[in-house]
């Protein structure tokens, strides 16, 4: 009879036990590199909201902004170890894994974001997010952030400005040679740097959106910025498969459903920020903010053009027509 009462206090010990462990809410992390004001930094932040709101108690979002946990040269290996769920690195930091992101690199692919949206949008769009399932990187959704602008510590109307000076480059080989074409000198280097590289002259210009622009002050350290809007910065959300794939059913359905309510969020706001941020720039005063001619855009232009020829074998020239056709 004693041995009796033992073994079922056991079994009542663990079972209450693992209704505990059952009741731990799952904490999933989602890192980037960017400020919480910035479209990806408020797109992070409202999936966070969504899906505490349908989950709660059950599910936790964390999220960690500006590098605080992962700097972009750590944070697609931390995805694939498992050490953080969610990152969503711009569209240029995953040459490693795939050629054929490389197409939104491409100078002047684009001719303003709602191409980028259509684009992404279509169907060869869509399937790049699963361009990269076989290496475990499952993409979500396409973030935006917006087209890039080119700043430096002197004033650039023509490609002629840009020769020889140091530009700082995501890890991106076409961004590279973009650079390069313009006879300059590109560095790759994680976000995290830019803004002491620029201060203290280890470069001499990058290229970001306003938004970027405005919340890492860079506009402080820079004379001027040319409004190039020669390529774009939005981002890809993506989760690690193997992780995505075992969720219960009813948690990744959640999820699914409100990074989709993100994404809209996310998106619908990008244009107004980025707006907001050029405003703010230019009322700081501090950086001059160069509106070019058609001329001097078509400069730009065809300096950059030879950049295609050398990255069409890899992407395929299927996709640089589809994604042109979002601009015609
Ligand atoms: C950059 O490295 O300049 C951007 O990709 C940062 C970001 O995430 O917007």
């Amino acid at each position: 009879m004693r041995s009796y009462i033992a073994a079922a206090a056991a079994a009542m010990t663990l079972l209450l036990g693992n209704a505990a462990f059952a009741e731990e809410p799952l904490v999933i992390k989602f890192s980037h590199v960017v400020a919480e004001t910035t479209p990806k930094g408020q797109g992070a932040l409202k999936f966070k909201e969504l899906v505490e709101a349908a989950l709660p108690g059950k599910v936790t979002v964390e999220v960690y902004p500006n590098s605080s946990l992962f700097g972009d040269d750590k944070e697609l290996e931390a995805l694939l170890l498992g050490d953080v769920q969610f990152i969503a690195p711009s569209l240029s930091k995953f040459d490693r894994f795939t050629k054929k992101l490389q197409v939104y690199d491409l100078p002047f692919m684009f001719k303003n974001q709602e191409a980028v949206d259509k684009f992404q949008n279509s169907d060869v769009g869509q399937s790049l997010l699963g361009a990269m399932t076989d290496q475990d990187l499952l993409g979500l959704a396409y973030w935006h952030n917006g087209m890039k602008q080119m700043s430096a510590n002197k004033e650039l109307h023509v490609p002629g400005d840009a020769k020889g000076l140091k530009f700082r480059i995501q890890a991106s080989d076409v961004l590279e040679a973009q650079f390069a074409a313009l006879g300059a000198n590109p560095q790759k280097m994680k976000f995290s740097e830019v803004y002491q590289a620029l201060q203290t002259g280890v470069v001499d210009g990058q290229e970001n959106t306003w938004s970027n622009i405005y919340s890492q002050k860079f506009y402080e350290v820079q004379a001027a910025i040319s409004e190039t809007n020669h390529g774009v910065i939005d981002y890809m959300v993506v989760t690690n498969a193997t992780w995505w794939n075992e969720l219960p059913d009813d948690v990744r359905a959640v999820l699914a459903k409100s990074m989709a309510e993100a994404t809209s969020y996310s998106n619908g706001i990008a244009a107004k920020l980025n707006a907001e941020a050029k405003d703010k720039i230019a009322a700081a005063g501090k950086a001059k903010i160069l509106t070019l001619t058609d001329d001097e855009l078509k400069q730009w232009r065809a300096a950059m053009k030879p950049v295609w020829d050398q990255f069409a074998p890899g992407i395929g020239q299927d996709l640089i027509d589809a994604a042109s056709a979002a601009s015609m």
